[in-house]
C-alpha cells in the first residue's frame, strides 16, 4: 500500500503564522507538524509516501525533508496543488503515483496517538472499498460526522450545525482504485472546495465504505485552539514517554 499526506492549504484559519510558511511546517513540541502523519504512515510499514504541498513555501518541504532518510526511507514524492481546491482535489493529483494500488491517505495535520497498523491491516483484507477512522469528541459540528446505524456508516455530514453523532470523521483514510473515478465526479461544495466527505459518501453509496474507532487519542492543528491543544497532547506523551523510558530498569 503507498501512502499519501495532504500537506496544502493556505492555512487561513491560523493567519498571521501562516503568512510566510505552510501550517505543516508549524512546530508541534518538538518537531515540525509534517513529521507527525509521515511516522503514522512509516509506523504502519508504508515506505511509498507522497507529500501533496501547495502556496509558497512548498520548497520549505524538500529543505526539510530531503528523501526522508531521517525517517529510514529511501525517498520521498512531492507534488504541488495549485490554490485551494479542497481535500479532494489534492487527492486527486495522486493517482499517477497511486499506480492502481490502494492508499492510505492522512491529512498532514492529523496528529494521532495510536498506531494505525492493525486499521491498515484490516483494509488489506478487505476485498474492495475504502474505510475510515472515527473519534469520539466532544465539538462533531467542526468535522465532519457519521450517521449510524447499527455498524453502518449511513451518511456522513460535513460540519453539520445539528451533528447526527458525536464521533468525528478524522483526516485518515484508506480507499481502493475507485477513488480516483469517485473524485473526477464531484462537484464542489458550498465552500467552492471538493469535499472529501462527499467521496466517502459515494463508498457509502456502493455499500462499501467501513471504519474503525480510535482508542487513544487524536487531534487536528488548523486552529488556535486545536494548534496549541496539539501541542500539548504530543508534549504530555512525549515527557511521560521519556520519562518511563528513563525509570525503567536497563
Ligand atoms: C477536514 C474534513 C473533515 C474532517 C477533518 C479532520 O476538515 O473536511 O471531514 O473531519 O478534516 O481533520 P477541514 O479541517 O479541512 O475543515
Amino acid at each position: 500500500m503507498k501512502g499519501v499526506i495532504l500537506a496544502g492549504g493556505l492555512g487561513t484559519r491560523l493567519r498571521p503564522l501562516t503568512k510566510v510558511t505552510n501550517k505543516h511546517l508549524l512546530p508541534i513540541y518538538d518537531k515540525p507538524m509534517i513529521y507527525y502523519p509521515i511516522e503514522t504512515l512509516c509506523k504502519a510499514g508504508i515506505r511509498d509516501i507522497m507529500i501533496v504541498t501547495g502556496g509558497s513555501s512548498a520548497g520549505d518541504f524538500l529543505r526539510l525533508l530531503g528523501n526522508g532518510a531521517e525517517f529510514g526511507l529511501k525517498d520521498i514524492f512531492y507534488t504541488y496543488q495549485e490554490g485551494e481546491g479542497g481535500i479532494a482535489d489534492a487527492l486527486r493529483l495522486c493517482e499517477h503515483f497511486a499506480e492502481g494500488s490502494r492508499i492510505a491517505v492522512i491529512l498532514g495535520d492529523n496528529i494521532i496517538q495510536d498506531d494505525i497498523s492493525p486499521f491498515v491491516r484490516k483494509f488489506e483484507r478487505q476485498d474492495s472499498g475504502a474505510r475510515i477512522l472515527l473519534k469520539h469528541v466532544d465539538d462533531p459540528q467542526r468535522f465532519g460526522v457519521p450517521e449510524l446505524d447499527g455498524d453502518r456508516i449511513v451518511r456522513i455530514d460535513e460540519k453539520p450545525a445539528e451533528p447526527k453523532s458525536s464521533y468525528a470523521v478524522t483526516g485518515i483514510y484508506m480507499y481502493d482504485r475507485r477513488v480516483f473515478d469517485f473524485i473526477r465526479k464531484l462537484k464542489p461544495s458550498n465552500r467552492g472546495e471538493l469535499e472529501i466527505t462527499d467521496v466517502n459518501n459515494a463508498y457509502i453509496r456502493e455499500g462499501d465504505l467501513f471504519y474503525d474507532v480510535l482508542d487513544g487519542w487524536w487531534t487536528d492543528a488548523g486552529t488556535f485552539e486545536s494548534l496549541f491543544h496539539a501541542n500539548q497532547l504530543v508534549a504530555r506523551s512525549t515527557i511521560s514517554a521519556a520519562a518511563s523510558a528513563a525509570s525503567s530498569p536497563r
